[in-house]
Parts: C-alpha cells; structure tokens; sequence
C-alpha cells in the first residue's frame, strides 16, 4: 500500500519530499533522480534549493531524468521540458547540466528515442526516487489511461483534456502539441522510489482512483499500487475522496522517525 501523508500546505509537502531526497544524495552522491515538470513538483524544488544554499552538499555528480517531452517543438522553445526542467530544477539546485537526461521529442528520431531512453535509464542504474504529478484524467508522466502498466518510453497522444490543462504555458491552447515522448508506466515501475504529489481539489479525482481504486490501466495512476515503496503527499483538497484518511492519519502520526518516507 502507497504510504499516504496529509499536509496542510504546498512549501509543506516540499519540504517533505526535499528531505527525502537530500538524504539520498547524502548516502548515494550519484543518485539518479526522475524529474516531474508541470507546476506540482515546484514546491519540491524550492524547499530542495532552499536546503542545499542553507547547508551546501555535493550535488555534482547527481543525475536526473526527466519524465516526459512534447514531440515537434522546435529546440529551445521555452516550454518545451527540456527548457522547463532545465529553468525549473536543474539550475536551482545546481545541478550540472551534462547529467540531465530528457526525452528526445525531434521528429527525426521518433522511432529510436524511446528504446535509446530506456537504456540510458538502464545504463545509469535505473532512477533511485522519481518525483510524479498526476494529471486530471489520471496520468502519471504523460501515460493517459488505456496505458499499458508494461510500457515503456514511447510516442503518445495527449488527451484533450490534458492539453487545455497545459493550454496555461502557451500563447493559445492550440500551440500545446498533440504528441509526447513519455516514460512508461513500465518505465516509472522500475524506479526505487515514487514520490506522488497531488494539491488541490481539481486533483481529489484522480488521486482516489489511484490510491484507493481498482488497479486499472483507465486509471494509469492506479499503477502506484504495484509498486512496493511509494509516497503520496497530498493537501486536503486533494485528499477529499480518499476513504481511509482517518487510518493514513493514525499511522503517519504513529511512525517512528527514523522510518523516513
Ligand atoms: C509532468 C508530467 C505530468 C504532470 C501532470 C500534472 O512531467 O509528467 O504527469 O505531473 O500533468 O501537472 P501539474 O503539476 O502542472 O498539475
């Protein structure tokens, strides 16, 4: 079972992520991080580039991969997520660039970029704690449902719904490209530890079907529930329809701190 953690506000829930991550570089210098984008993880990313400016640790050698790309936007487009984890992870934390690691979603090399993905993922040791939003219609990295809980990187289309949420970075919603190159849910299996954030109560939805719903690939966030050490840190709003608060209460108040997330 996800080990569910209520907070009360974002910065809380970052603090709380940044932590767990931060001892992880602290024991594993070379920790390879899976990067989320979108507007969830900025709290994450704060309390993490907070922490290593108020107390420095060697981040040099930390590797990330980020989780999903548009496909077609041309090179350098500010939104592109390349450009986004890039402005909003890997120069606030001072991370060296030449470490990061994003889809490639150029059209030439559509039909490679998934496969090369997955042995770059393979080849660094696979990711040690991937940091995961959830989109309204479920999606966990850009895997909307119907997704396979086997899959891997690959082209996918980006639902209608998901693109009028992303319509927000764009100068008109029909500049949000219809295709993406997304971890799978195969892919995001795979990593040690899955850190699941979720504010708000547009997210309730989608993150009660995931934690508490049947394990089904219509609900592609249900996959956290095959995975043996995930962490779902939400707000209230977010939590509204889950039916075991009161149990995910009792034991995050009963744990001892040495447990860690
Ligand atoms: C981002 C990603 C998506 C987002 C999701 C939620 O890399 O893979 O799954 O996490 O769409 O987006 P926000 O956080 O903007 O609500």
């Amino acid at each position: 079972m996800a080990e569910v953690v209520l907070v009360d506000t974002e910065a809380d829930a970052g603090a709380l992520a940044a932590a767990s991550i931060r001892a992880l570089i602290a024991r594993k210098p070379d920790a390879v991080l899976g990067l989320a984008t979108g507007s969830t993880p900025l709290s994450v990313y704060a309390a993490l580039a907070a922490s290593l400016t108020a107390d420095a640790l060697d981040v040099s050698r930390v590797r990330g991969f980020a989780l999903d790309e548009y496909v077609g936007l041309p090179a350098g487009h500010p939104e592109s997520y390349r450009s986004v984890i890039m402005r909003d992870a890997v120069v606030p934390l001072g991370l060296n660039p030449e470490n990061i690691q994003v889809p490639n979603g150029d059209l030439a090399t559509l039909q490679t970029a998934g496969l090369d993905y997955e042995a770059a993922i393979l080849a660094a040791g696979g990711v040690d704690v991937q940091i995961l939003g959830i989109g309204r219609t479920g999606h966990v990295g850009f895997n909307e449902p119907g997704s396979s809980f086997a899959s891997v990187t690959r082209i996918k289309t980006l639902a209608e719904k998901t693109r009028v949420d992303n319509a927000r970075f764009f100068a008109s919603p029909d500049d949000v490209p219809i295709h993406c190159m997304t971890q799978g849910l195969g892919t995001i299996l795979r990593a040690r530890h899955l850190i699941l954030l979720a504010f708000g109560q547009e997210k309730a939805d989608a993150i009660a079907a995931a934690v508490e719903g049947p394990v089904s690939s219509s609900k592609p966030g249900s996959v956290i529930q095959l995975h043996p050490h995930v962490t779902v840190i939400v707000d209230e709003a977010a939590a509204a329809r889950l039916g075991n608060l009161d149990y995910y209460r009792y034991a995050w108040a009963n744990k001892h701190a040495w447990q860690g997330i």
